[in-house]
């Protein structure tokens, strides 16, 4: 078994980083440590609407970056919130003057800061043609919104799934999807189904656990408790869903559509003591070792090929629907090393697996 191998810098395809006057200056080093880019999600407090919005946002983004020391290193890939009232020429305007990236379709009320969400799908298929004629990508939350409330959390992306992933991607069959931090078989068949501009993202939370961690923190003996920090949207799921999307992401032929997009999600502890609905994890300090963890557990990392698996899922995958055609050539070194995620992060934030210790540490130059 290797002690330790090399991939590319990898890439974040799904990250949430606040606002600069909340919770970003703390939670952005986390990424900028162990990834050269992120997919910027719009759902911050007053959401990225206008591509105006977005261009100030990356500055912001920029300017902090550049604070601490990573400069021309990171790259924030800006999306725009779709809401019913969205303007098709902003959208397109911010698209080709580099503004913006993608747009985020996140069903209204469905989940954190959604409530300017999309209520009905018609209302946005001008939006979409238009995405679809200039090659504009669209990045979906797939679960119902809440005018479905009586359906179970537990089906809510299934449902999406049947009633409305096939519905946009047959009504624009030429635009390109990508299904946002799956968490059901159904929605993984559903990818692998469609020709290749339908992708999809892979977060560790819900290939690391089952709902049951809402019930327990993951570490045997499993003394029955209520953990807040394992709350996130899409609610983790069953066992053969995990197993479904391990296989599928590891040995599937349709493997190369799917890529690591953490959904690193932070909300202050306390925020999420007080109210369980906080939905969100906050992965970014250890994610490349969480994923690292999953595939070694699944024996990918004893060859060649499986690291190649590997690095492809975390750094190559699906960065083509960004229009990002090259990478660094930084490599990270994953050592198989134990070391133990802190308890809490300033800022009051309490990483995924706080206090546990796991067996790999990522190395890379740029860390001192
Ligand atoms: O768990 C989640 N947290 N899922 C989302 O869709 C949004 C995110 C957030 O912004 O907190
Ligand atoms: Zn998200």
């Amino acid at each position: 078994m290797k002690k330790s191998f090399q991939i590319l810098l990898p890439f974040d395809r799904h990250g949430h980083l606040r606002e600069v006057n909340t919770l970003m200056p703390e939670v952005l080093i986390h990424s900028l440590k162990s990834f050269w880019g992120m997919v910027v999600m719009p759902n911050t407090a007053i959401p990225i609407t206008d591509y105006e919005s977005a261009v100030r946002y990356r500055e912001e983004i920029k300017t902090l970056s550049n604070k601490y020391g990573f400069g021309g290193n990171f790259l924030p890939v800006m999306t725009g919130y779709l809401t019913d009232n969205t303007n098709p020429e902003n959208v397109k305007s911010g698209f080709l003057n580099g503004a913006w990236k993608a747009m985020k379709l996140y069903p209204h009320g469905a989940t954190t800061n959604s409530d300017k969400g999309v209520t009905k799908l018609e209302k946005i298929f001008p939006v979409l043609e238009m995405m679809q004629k200039i090659g504009m990508s669209v990045l979906v939350h797939p679960e119902t919104d809440v005018s479905r409330s009586d359906i179970p959390f537990m089906d809510r992306e299934r449902v999406y799934t049947e009633e409305s992933l096939f519905l946009i991607h047959e009504r624009f069959p030429e635009l390109t999807i990508s299904v946002e931090h799956i968490s059901t078989r159904e929605a993984m068949e559903f990818v692998e189904w469609c020709p290749d501009n339908v992708v999809g993202t892979i977060t560790p939370q819900h290939i690391m656990y089952t709902h049951d961690a809402l019930f327990h923190n993951g570490v045997p003996p499993f003394k029955p408790g209520l953990y807040p920090e394992n709350m996130c949207l899409p609610i983790l799921k069953t066992q053969d869903d995990v197993n479904y999307i391990r296989n599928a992401i590891m040995h599937g032929e349709r493997r190369y559509k799917f890529g690591a997009g953490t959904d690193t999600a932070p909300h202050t502890q306390t925020a999420k003591k007080e109210n369980c609905s906080r939905c969100g994890v906050f992965n970014a300090s250890h994610a490349v070792e969480f994923y690292t963890m999953i595939f070694d557990q699944e024996g990918m990392l004893n060859d060649e090929k499986g690291i190649q698996t590997f690095q492809n899922f975390m750094s190559v995958n699906n960065l083509w629907i960004y229009g990002i055609k090259e990478f660094p050539t930084e490599m990270i070194t994953l050592v198989k090393e134990d070391q133990q995620i802190p308890e809490i992060y300033p800022g009051d934030i309490r990483p995924f697996k706080a206090g546990q210790t796991i067996p790999w540490t990522m190395k890379r130059e740029l860390i001192k």
